[in-house]
């Protein structure tokens, strides 16, 4: 089996969670199998290194920024791989110091997230990472937090995007994902 698809097969599905009429996709069992995590690590260090640092027209990227809270599980361990510093964008209130804020609507519900304002400069380049793209509504918030601070968003990466939400539609830059689903 390729290995997108031993990804993929650690993948499990709950219906109706959080919500009724949802389907929801757990990443955490990857997690559970560190030869599969490892696998799916690697993946994300190569694509970076293989295909976004060519974007950057730069010889590395300055900052990963992950999304509270999924993202936290795979964005600090890509930016230590890349020597490239890691950034939250966090939950409202959670953040201490000066801060910018973003509201946004996702697949179940309405939210706000935070990023300290002096976590970015202008000018540096950024990838923003995250576990799922739904509707894309998370993502493009953090991805207003970054422009607001002079941040290039060079690439949106997901472990899994959800096609049937258009998510990727809503970004303002190339959008890659591990794995594709309905
Ligand atoms: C989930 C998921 C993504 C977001 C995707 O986060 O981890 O961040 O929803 O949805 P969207 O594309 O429709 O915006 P959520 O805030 O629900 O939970 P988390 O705190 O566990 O990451
Ligand atoms: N975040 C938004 N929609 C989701 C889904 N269907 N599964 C897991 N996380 C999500
Ligand atoms: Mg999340």
């Amino acid at each position: 089996m390729a290995d997108v698809d031993v990804i993929k097969s650690h993948l499990t599905s709950h219906p109706d969670f959080p919500k009724k009429g949802i389907v929801f996709l757990d990443v955490f069992p990857i997690l559970r199998q560190p030869l599969i995590f490892e696998t799916l690590i690697t993946h994300l260090v190569q694509h970076i290194t293989s295909h976004t640092i060519g974007i950057s027209q730069k010889k590395k990227i300055d900052v990963i920024v992950g999304l509270d809270a999924r993202g936290f599980l795979f964005g600090p361990i890509i930016a230590l791989r890349l020597g490239a510093a890691f950034v939250p964008v966090r939950k409202a209130g959670k953040l201490p110091g000066k801060c910018i804020s973003a509201s946004y609507e996702k697949e179940y519900g309405m939210d706000s997230f935070e990023m300290q304002a002096d976590a970015i400069k202008p000018g540096q380049t950024v990838v923003v990472i995250d576990d799922l793209l739904a509707t894309g509504g998370s993502a493009k918030a953090a991805g207003e937090l970054v422009a607001e601070l002079g941040g290039k968003t060079l690439e949106y990466i997901f472990v899994i995007e959800l096609l049937l939400l258009k998510g990727a539609s809503k970004l303002d830059g190339p959008v890659y994902s591990v794995i594709q689903t309905e």
